[in-house]
């Protein structure tokens, strides 16, 4: 079974430059077979209209919370708004019900994900149960699957005990993915404390994370772990992880969309969409954010997809949980408000998306060549249309972005050969059309 897509360009991530070009998958072994012009016959052939052809994209970071919280999210719907968003692979975050602690229960979540419709890569915790307390058992949990190690949603408080995780860590080849936040100086405060003042709620204040980072990245150096810093917020951190680099630190990072386009300065009522953690920080915090991410500093992109029920955040900024969506919007976000702004040029955007988690994390593709994953993703760059929570395929519809008009928006993904995603295509047999 060959499938061929017609009327696409092809990105060059090296120099950006777009190319007329179709591409010839083998959907059974779920390869390219070739990329070019005048290729041969397929059994059925997609026709785009100049969208441009991309390497599918990769989140590090995504809650699909299930087992447990099916109410959010499961499964089948958070694989099926990756690849809404053009995503091809994810890592979802073990703080599930129960959380992913043992071999067993990360090989429950790799067998039920399988044929979905995008590929999903446990991340298991490094503490028993989240409780920061024992640690889990890092080879099993590698040889099970998992490709990295985190407490996400809370950091490990005790300091001895994060020191033992990064050796042995380091020991199994694991990257130790971390939520950085001392609670003893956050509280579990709502909002960073200038939003937090305005609205009348409980601070988080944005120490509560870089001191976390600064022990982590100490600690990594001890050790030799490869140190991976979920959602950086602030300036001091975006320093911090510079100066760690620099210092030949074995230390990644990744940057939320929300952490790039959103300050403390957006939240004018008290509506629980703009609660997350870490909350959204300063002006300032998300300037150095943004040069940071654009320097290289912060390596990738990660949503930090974080549906909840709409009665849950219905409950208020002090009681909600904290959380955004992000799978549906990440690309066309960046796209518009980056890429067409002129900071940064479309391929230096796709390699953070795609490229480089693939390369960090041991995954496969990211790039898009003969012989290669055929993970795919076609971006239509021409089009405006506005964020609707009404249309998205993941259970929740929290974002603070409803209504922004945006381009990029993805219009075909291929996930190994099989299209997991069109929007607005008809296919035949032989022949699609819009
Ligand atoms: O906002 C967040 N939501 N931050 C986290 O660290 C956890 C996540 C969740 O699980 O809802």
């Amino acid at each position: 079974m060959k499938l061929r897509i017609d009327g696409g360009r092809l990105l060059d991530l090296t120099d950006g430059s777009l190319t007329p070009a179709s591409v010839l998958v083998d959907a059974v072994r779920g390869v390219v077979v070739a990329i070019g012009t005048d290729l041969p016959e397929a059994d059925l052939v997609i026709s785009l209209r100049g969208e441009v052809l991309l390497p599918g994209f990769i989140d590090v970071h995504v809650h699909l919370r299930d087992p447990g919280f099916e109410a959010k999210e499961t499964l089948a719907t958070g694989t099926r708004a990756a690849a809404a968003g053009g995503y091809t692979q994810v890592a979802c975050m073990p703080n599930t019900k129960p959380p992913l602690d043992t071999p067993e229960r990360v090989r429950d979540v790799q067998l039920r994900a399988q044929g979905l419709a995008a590929r999903v890569h446990p991340v298991a915790c490094i503490t028993q149960g989240q409780a920061g307390e024992a640690l889990t058992d890092f080879e099993a949990l590698r040889a099970a699957g998992a490709i990295a190690l985190s407490d996400d949603g809370r950091g490990v408080q005790h300091s001895g005990l994060m020191r033992e995780a990064l050796a042995r860590a380091a020991r199994a080849g694991l990257p130790v993915a971390i939520h950085a936040e001392d609670e003893a100086l956050s509280g579990g405060g709502a909002l960073d404390p200038a939003a937090a003042r305005r609205l009348g709620v409980s601070a988080s204040a944005p120490e509560a994370e870089t001191a976390m980072i600064a022990r982590d990245l100490v600690l990594a150096e001890a050790t030799g772990a490869h140190l991976h810093v979920c959602h950086v917020s602030t300036a001091t951190a975006v320093s911090l992880i510079r100066w760690a680099k620099a210092r030949g630190i074995r230390v990644t990072a990744e940057v939320t969309p929300h952490h790039l386009l959103l300050d403390e300065g957006v939240i004018d009522r008290p509506d629980a969409v703009f609660k997350v953690n870490p909350p959204l920080r300063t002006a300032q915090d998300r300037e150095a954010c943004l040069a940071g991410f654009l320097d290289g500093t912060l390596d990738l992109v990660a949503t930090d997809h974080a549906p909840h029920t709409a009665e849950e955040k219905a409950r208020g900024l002090s009681e909600a949980p904290f959380g955004m969506v992000g799978l549906e919007t990440a690309f066309p976000l960046l796209y518009t408000h980056l890429v067409e702004t002129g900071r940064m040029r479309l391929e230096q955007l796709v390699r953070r998306m795609s490229t480089d988690p693939a390369r960090h994390f041991g995954l496969g593709g990211g790039v898009l060549r003969p012989g290669g994953r055929a993970d795919i993703t076609a971006v239509d760059l021409e089009h405006t249309r506005r964020v609707d929570p009404a249309t998205f395929h993941s259970k929740g519809r929290n974002t603070p972005f409803a209504g922004w008009p945006l381009r990029g928006w993805p219009v075909l993904t291929i996930c190994e050969g099989r299209v997991t995603h069109t929007a607005a295509y008809e296919m035949t047999q032989g022949e699609a059309r819009r």
